[in-house]
């Protein structure tokens, strides 16, 4: 028996998309009472799937490939061409463990330290201005963290527009216009810019230390014994410095919620490093940033009747999972302790991808993002004081990628004793 997938009716939804954002899955699984509904987005038939179960179906290679998967629009500006996230099989599989050996334990500690060395450093700069906005300060925090720790030079004057860089093309995610095309500009720059460092390590006018991401990019070799083509080189290591300058978005969320919540300031200055850990957990699961991952049916298959044509295009719900009330007690309150006990499934907090880490998608960047969000958390309550003036904080649910307005404002910052 096959039983016809619930579908969404009309033409195609991507202006629904477009207004709707984070809540776009969720709110039609909700009005159609399913885990799962076909629709038209983006002039294509997609299946669009939520909850736990459909997560693992989600993650299970033999029926889903990532060959094709993302839009060219994506892929011209936050992923870049013929990197690892549209990979499958073994090649998928080499170039993955070619990035996992980069977050070894030791590897983790050195991006703690710079974190925390560049914390004292910049906020030295704040306390003789009246305010500084949070979120431009921690992306270029973040940019020289990110080029340090990956053996990629970089001087302090061109920090700036670097990170600014790197920031928009995760900023042209889900957009269209003048944003998109900001993405597409600061992808061209940055490929340019890193295929330039991978050609100067090759030819050895640079020659950065052994178990950095430069020196990884520059000399891996892919199954067929061949090095990586500049241009994919320097996609795959723009992969590392991209994704670290994202971490300002948590950053900034993990400030918000300390505003909104100010008990938990107490529970993070105590110094407990299970307090900080499970509220950058919560950090993580409460606010909206990845709103979907996507992939495509490898072959004709059925799960519970419902038939999977070959090449549909298939979205899960990242958002809407880590909202689902099956799976969290009151998702929409903002409760650290939630995670007091959590046993820490796979396919439940998913908002860095589900399943498995070595051989499937998710990502490999997952524990750097929660180290150094740790480490950020720590210095803004134990470091510094600041005040929050007034200004607009709100977080809006249907701008793809999202943050406070006015991206984090502080005021009257102060060097603690
Ligand atoms: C993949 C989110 C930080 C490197 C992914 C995926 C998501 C994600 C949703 C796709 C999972 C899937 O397709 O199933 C995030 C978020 C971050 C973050 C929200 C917070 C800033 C990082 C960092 C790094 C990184 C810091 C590296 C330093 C990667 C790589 C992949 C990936 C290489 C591709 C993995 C693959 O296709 O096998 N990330 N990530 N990410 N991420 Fe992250």
């Amino acid at each position: 028996i096959r039983v016809e997938i619930p579908r969404d009716e009309g033409l195609d939804h991507s202006l629904a998309l477009l207004n709707e954002g984070y809540l776009f899955i969720q709110n039609r699984a909700r009005r159609l009472q399913t885990d799962i509904f076909q629709s038209r987005l983006l002039a294509q038939n997609v299946i669009c799937m939520t909850g736990p179960e459909a997560a693992k179906l989600f993650y299970n290679e033999e029926l889903f490939v990532r060959k094709g998967a993302a839009p060219k629009r994506v892929q011209k500006t936050l992923f870049g061409q013929n990197g690892v996230q549209g990979l499958d099989g073994a090649v998928h599989k080499q170039r993955k463990h070619m990035f996992m050996k980069l977050m070894s334990p030791e590897r983790l500690k050195v991006i703690v330290d710079l974190t925390k060395k560049q914390w004292m450093e910049t906020s030295k700069k704040w306390v003789q201005k009246d305010q500084v906005v949070l979120f431009d300060e921690v992306q270029e925090m973040l940019c020289k963290i990110a080029c340090e720790w990956a053996g990629v030079p970089i001087s302090e004057s061109e920090a700036k527009n670097r990170a600014n860089d790197l920031g928009e093309m995760v900023d042209a995610f889900g957009a269209i216009g003048p944003r998109h095309w900001r993405g597409r500009g600061a992808r061209a720059r940055s490929e340019q810019w890193v295929g330039e460092i991978i050609e100067h390590i090759r030819n050895g006018e640079l020659d950065p230390p052994k178990d950095t991401a430069a020196y990884a990019m520059a000399w891996h070799r892919e199954l067929n014994g061949k090095r990586l083509e500049t241009q994919i080189a320097a996609v795959e290591l723009l992969n590392i410095l991209r994704p670290i300058v994202a971490i300002a978005t948590y950053i900034i969320f993990g400030a918000h919620a300390l505003h909104e919540h100010p008990e938990c300031m107490g529970k993070l200055q105590s110094g407990s490093g299970q307090y900080v850990q499970r509220f950058v957990q919560e950090v993580r699961r409460f606010y909206p940033f990845t709103p979907f991952v996507g992939a495509r049916v490898r072959r004709d298959f059925a799960w519970k009747q419902y038939p999977f044509k070959s090449e549909t295009l298939v979205l899960l719900d990242v958002y809407g999972i880590n909202h689902d009330p099956h799976l969290w007690d009151r998702p929409d309150e903002f409760r650290p302790d939630r995670f007091n006990n959590w046993e820490g499934g796979l396919f439940d907090l998913i908002p860095q991808g589900g399943g498995d880490r070595d051989n499937g998608h998710r990502c490999a960047g997952e524990w750097l993002t929660i180290n150094v969000m740790e480490a950020s958390l720590n210095f803004l309550t134990n470091q510094i004081n600041y005040d929050v003036p007034v200004q607009d904080l709100s977080i809006s649910l249907s701008r793809i990628p999202t943050l406070p307005a006015d991206r984090f404002i502080i005021s009257n910052v102060r060097q603690r004793e």
